[in-house]
């Protein structure tokens, strides 16, 4: 934890140094990346983040849910050091190094139901999407996948074509990969069926078997149905447990891989190590990246044993799973297990409770949702027609940047809310009250 006050701006946003890379990102970036605010960081501890003017922010994004440890926490930071000091490389694809094999049993172990796992490294979370898919082709021989309508798994082609969170993603691209059909997702709050849970009994899961199987999509060519636990890009979006539950039942009817990705809502993020656990769900296979390795590049893909069938050289990757990686990872889950998922649980649950409160006094507030430390609230401008607050939403997130705090939207109209797994009570009343005034102030 810092020791200097925080939020503390000394500059007006962005900084004379800030403007300096600004400027040169602009003539050099590739200028795809969505960028909401010109945030140029220096350096990060915790959950302070000190831009390179000297400004001090409260940073409730992790770097997109990656940093859940906290920036650079001391214990993973000397992990990487002692690693890189005896060897930066060797590639596991050819080589042996303890570090793979002792983390990918310490992955099996606290992997969600089923124990009995085996693990591909790869280097993101799109990488893990791809390795899940040829997985479930491979193992299979069937052709077809579905996923869901909100989603997103990544911007490789593969993962691309199981997204479907924004058309923008996908706009110059096609064709995309073949077979996949995207359904609806249980988005209670803007149910696409238009009906109530749970008088609806999760009927949406029922549309799969009695419609689109018998009149489009033959459930016997369905190698795999993708899902996230908890839609992450497409907004924060928390599903009824019958909906994984009849998802899981359909998948074993028909012989069908149910495939979590658990890229966002995994490494303890939403109080439990992962989703999954929420649910009651033991996915055939699940899909890892983002806080594996609280900021070091590393994904996985876990599959059980008997499905991981696949023959050496089907599949592999140069770096997944670097040594120095896996050094960070295991010291991650350490921390993780030894009090990082139970404060997400506990100051999570405040952290939302405090948010419903604040719906009271805010008439932009339209709902609150979120499991542990993946929360959000989502815009409108009128509660009664659920208009979408899109503008609004993009101004308090500007807003609360200038106040010096960090966020980062989700879905069209929502703002989340990720800490750092170690946050504490303290920083999130710091945030409570930015918010407050923010929402106050693009009220108007
Ligand atoms: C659920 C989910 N899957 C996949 C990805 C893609 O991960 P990456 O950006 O590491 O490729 C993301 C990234 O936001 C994600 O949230």
């Amino acid at each position: 934890m810092s020791n200097e006050p925080y939020p503390k701006m000394v500059t007006s946003l962005p900084g004379p140094a800030a403007k300096a890379v600004l400027a040169k990102d602009d003539r050099y970036i590739s200028p795809s990346y969505t960028r909401g605010y010109p945030l140029v960081i220096d350096r990060g501890r915790d959950v302070v983040v000190t831009d390179v003017d000297g400004n001090r922010f409260l940073d409730f994004t992790s770097g997109i849910a990656v940093c859940n440890t906290g920036h650079a926490h001391p214990e993973v930071v000397k992990a990487i050091i002692d690693q890189a000091e005896k060897f930066l490389h060797m590639s596991g694809t050819d080589f042996y190094y303890a570090a793979q094999s002792e983390l990918a049993e310490k992955l099996a172990r606290i992997s969600p139901g089923e124990r009995d796992r085996r693990v591909f490294y790869s280097n993101s979370g799109a990488e893990s999407i791809e390795a899940a898919l040829k997985l479930v082709r491979y193992h299979t021989r069937r052709t077809r996948v579905i996923s869901f309508f909100g989603s997103f798994h990544g911007r490789t082609m593969g993962a691309l074509s199981l997204s479907a969170s924004k058309s923008i993603h996908e706009k110059g691209f096609a064709p995309m990969v073949p077979g996949i059909t995207h359904v609806p997702y249980a988005y209670c709050y803007r149910c696409p069926y238009h009906l109530t849970y749970p008088q609806c009994n999760t009927s949406c899961v029922d549309w799969i078997r009695e419609d689109l199987f018998k009149r489009a999509l033959p459930p016997e060519e369905v190698a795999a149905i993708f899902v996230e636990p908890i839609q992450g890009e497409g907004g924060y979006i928390v599903p009824p447990k019958s909906f994984h539950q009849k998802l899981k039942e359909l998948c074993d009817d028909y012989g069908i891989l149910y495939v979590a990705d658990e890229i966002q809502t995994g490494m303890g993020r939403t109080g439990k190590m992962f989703a999954c656990d929420h649910f009651g769900i033991d996915p055939d296979i699940f899909t890892i990246a983002k806080g594996i390795a609280s900021g070091m590049p590393l994904g996985a893909m876990l599959a059980r044993h008997d499905i991981m069938d696949w023959v050496p050289g089907s599949h592999a990757s140069t770096f997944g799973g670097n040594p120095i990686s896996c050094r960070a990872a295991l010291v991650t889950i350490d921390l993780l297990t030894g009090g990082l998922v139970k404060n997400a649980a506990v100051t999570g649950a405040y952290f939302k409770e405090e948010l419903v409160k604040m719906a009271g006094t805010h008439r932009l507030i339209g709902d609150v949702r979120g499991v542990g430390l993946m929360v959000a609230i989502e815009l409108v401008t009128d509660r009664e027609k659920k208009t979408k607050a899109v503008k609004e939403r993009n101004r308090v997130v500007e807003l609360a940047f200038r106040k010096g705090l960090l966020l980062l939207g989700c879905g069209e109209n929502s703002v989340r809310f990720i800490p750092a797994l170690t946050v504490s009570r303290k920083d999130i009343g710091i945030a409570l009250s930015i918010l407050d005034e923010v929402l106050t102030e693009v009220e108007g």
